[in-house]
């Protein structure tokens, strides 16, 4: 079994009783975050791209906790400057850390940290396929649909999936749901869809057009929390 939790637009907590992981920690700055960084205990920090709605507060919380922030190579090495611990992976790659098992995706997006004088490169974005509890969970993160999710749901028995229906950066609804059939997870979790203007979407008419696919979805309000497995 293992706890899901959203703390708001793309930011999840994965937990067992022993173990948590926290994914795109944005909450200071975060609108719709249910909490701030300062509440968070985790014992690593997945960071999917270098974009501010995802990076957020990662490293002020690696720091404060001493727990890596486990990234794609490029992102992990800019995070190292400010003086956190990393774990640096890349895309088909997997490892094994204390809490569970960690493989990196790939996503279609981008990755750069944006400033007010210019935008620095942070390699490729990923997803992440994590196995706690005995459990698989997918988190696509900022992607386009591709249809090597399929081989993503084939290789993995996937307890749940976390995907995007924003639109306009990400796949919408209609893709996320060729996605959710791609992937066969037992539960779909929408993500990525409420905090801009222009990408507001209806989660709940999303969960009923998979429930017409014999698919299940679990919308989760930022500070709600699901289990599954
Ligand atoms: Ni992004
Ligand atoms: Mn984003």
């Amino acid at each position: 079994m293992v706890k899901i939790k959203a703390l708001g637009h793309a930011c999840f907590v994965l937990s067992t009783d022993e173990h948590s992981v926290i994914f795109d920690p944005w909450l200071a700055e975060n609108p719709e975050a249910a909490c701030g960084p300062g509440d968070v205990a985790v014992d690593a920090i997945l960071v999917s791209h270098g974009h501010s709605d995802h990076l957020g507060d990662a490293i002020e919380i690696s720091k404060r906790l001493g727990v890596p922030i486990v990234a794609p190579y490029e992102l992990a090495m800019y995070c190292a400057r400010f003086g956190c611990d990393v774990a640096p992976m890349h895309i088909g790659g997997g490892r094994q850390f204390d809490f569970g098992h960690v493989k990196l995706t790939q996503a279609l997006h981008g990755s750069a940290i944006v400033e007010d004088d210019h935008i620095e490169y942070t390699g490729m974005p990923c997803g992440f396929v994590v196995t706690m509890g005995g459990c698989a969970v997918y988190y696509a993160a900022d992607t386009g649909l591709f249809s090597d999710m399929k081989l993503i749901g084939d290789t993995n028995d996937l307890r749940a999936a976390i995907l995007p229906i924003g639109d306009n950066f990400t796949m919408g609804p209609a893709d996320a749901l060729i996605a959710a059939e791609m992937l066969r997870a037992d539960v779909v979790v929408p993500t990525h869809y409420s905090v801009f203007d222009i990408i507001q979407q209806d989660a709940d008419s999303f969960a009923e057009d998979l429930q017409a696919r014999g698919l299940r979805c679990m919308v989760l309000k930022p500070g709600e929390e699901g289990e599954v497995g």
